[in-house]
């Protein structure tokens, strides 16, 4: 249970076991075809939705390569360790970085976004990247209202990491107006790692136009035109595809409003249940990510906790990162996660707590209690 690669459902395992086909093939084309289609449906959009082969970053990469020049202003929102990436690889390109940041297990202020984008009289802002879900802290950040802010900029473009946060709660690409929105495939897609997607909105390919930042394998202008004929401009993971298409149609059967709300349910019931167990969590209540909750662990080592976790229960959860490490403990719900998943993984934390004497039975019953109660609601 960690926010990825996550659990691959079993129909997708077969799907990848196929003999590889020739990604020229019409066979082949009509995969694509209909990957695309669900894509878009999944990032409610009639924008094109690219599939790269790549992990994630390969698409957040693509975003401001694709659409940026050296010396443009960009604003940047850093809460966590992926917003520090999407610094990184700005000031990397030659970008001039405007931080926005919040601290850790806080979500970042839209406010701080309209006060930039309002004093940029002078529209030199050219986009404003962020994360919807940060990863490493469980905080999802307030997209939609940062979103309407960038649009009254008028000229800024916004490029989204939605990695944790595309197939796990809404993330309406059309209506919220977002410009550039990367994902990956070992998330919410229920797939192994290796493919990423980026959602490219009209605005975005005017930019890309004018953008002077080298680029060869991630020109998405290649991936474009290849698109026309359903294919690709260079050699797919063929059977990452064939997984996708199993995973989007997956999807479809349960249904975007029933995949959020599973989501939902799972969050409320893993974040409740911990708090009965004298935990607590690390993110701003009001701001909990829908994949992962991160858990505070007090005076217990949070690496010995998970280790003790995985030894007794063979359950993966995943550490702090930075200077998080050995402070917090981080429970992945993200994708093909069911009730019993939860269940079990709030009774294996709850025992170890037990062993260790750090609650009472009374407070492990209790845990799976609350759990349950939110796993029943409708
Ligand atoms: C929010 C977020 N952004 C970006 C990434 C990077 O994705 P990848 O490792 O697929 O490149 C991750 C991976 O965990 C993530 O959680």
């Amino acid at each position: 249970m960690i926010p990825g690669p996550t659990p691959v459902p079993e129909k997708v395992l077969q799907a990848l076991s196929r003999h590889p086909i020739g990604h020229r093939s019409k066979e082949f084309q009509d995969l694509v075809e209909s990957t695309t289609k669900n894509l878009q449906w999944l990032h409610q959009t009639q924008n094109e939705v690219l599939t790269i082969t790549g992990s994630g970053t390969a698409a957040m990469e693509a975003g401001i390569i694709n659409t940026l020049s050296r010396g443009d202003k960009v604003i940047c929102g850093e809460n966590g360790k992926f917003g520090e990436r999407w610094v990184k690889v700005a000031e990397e390109f030659g970008l001039e970085v405007i931080k926005v940041n919040s601290k850790w297990g806080t979500p970042l202020n839209p406010e701080e976004f309209k006060k930039i984008l309002e004093e940029d009289q002078q529209k030199e802002i050219k986009a404003v990247i962020l994360t919807h879900s940060e990863t490493s802290t469980g905080v999802i950040n307030d997209l939609e209202t940062i979103s309407s802010y960038i649009r009254k900029h008028n000229t800024a473009l916004s490029i989204v990491d939605c990695v944790t946060s595309l197939g796990a709660c809404n993330v309406p690409v059309d209506e919220w107006k977002l410009d550039i929105v990367a994902s990956g495939s070992q998330k919410g897609y229920m797939i192994p790692p290796g493919l990423s997607f980026i959602a490219m909105s009209p605005k975005a390919w005017i930019a890309a136009e004018n953008s002077n930042l080298p680029k060869f394998y991630l020109n998405l202008k290649s991936y474009r035109k290849s698109l026309l004929s359903n294919s690709n401009p260079y050699t797919p993971a063929v059977n990452l595809v064939f997984a996708l298409d199993e995973s989007l149609k997956m999807m479809r059967d349960e249904g975007l409003e029933n995949i959020f709300l599973r989501h939902k349910k799972h969050k409320l019931a893993v974040s409740n249940a911990v708090k009965t167990l004298n935990l607590q969590l690390f993110a701003d209540e009001k701001y909990l990510s829908p994949s992962i909750t991160a858990i505070k662990t007090g005076e217990l080592d949070a690496e010995e906790f998970r280790k003790s976790i995985k030894n007794n229960y063979d359950i993966l959860l995943a550490g702090g990162q930075d200077h998080l490490k050995g402070e917090i403990f981080r429970v992945g719900h993200l994708g093909y996660i069911n009730d019993r998943d939860i269940i079990t993984v709030i009774s294996a934390i709850s025992n170890t707590l037990l062993d260790l004497e750090k609650i009472t039975a009374q407070q492990a019953g209790e845990a799976l209690e609350v759990a349950t109660k939110y796993l029943k609601e409708k």
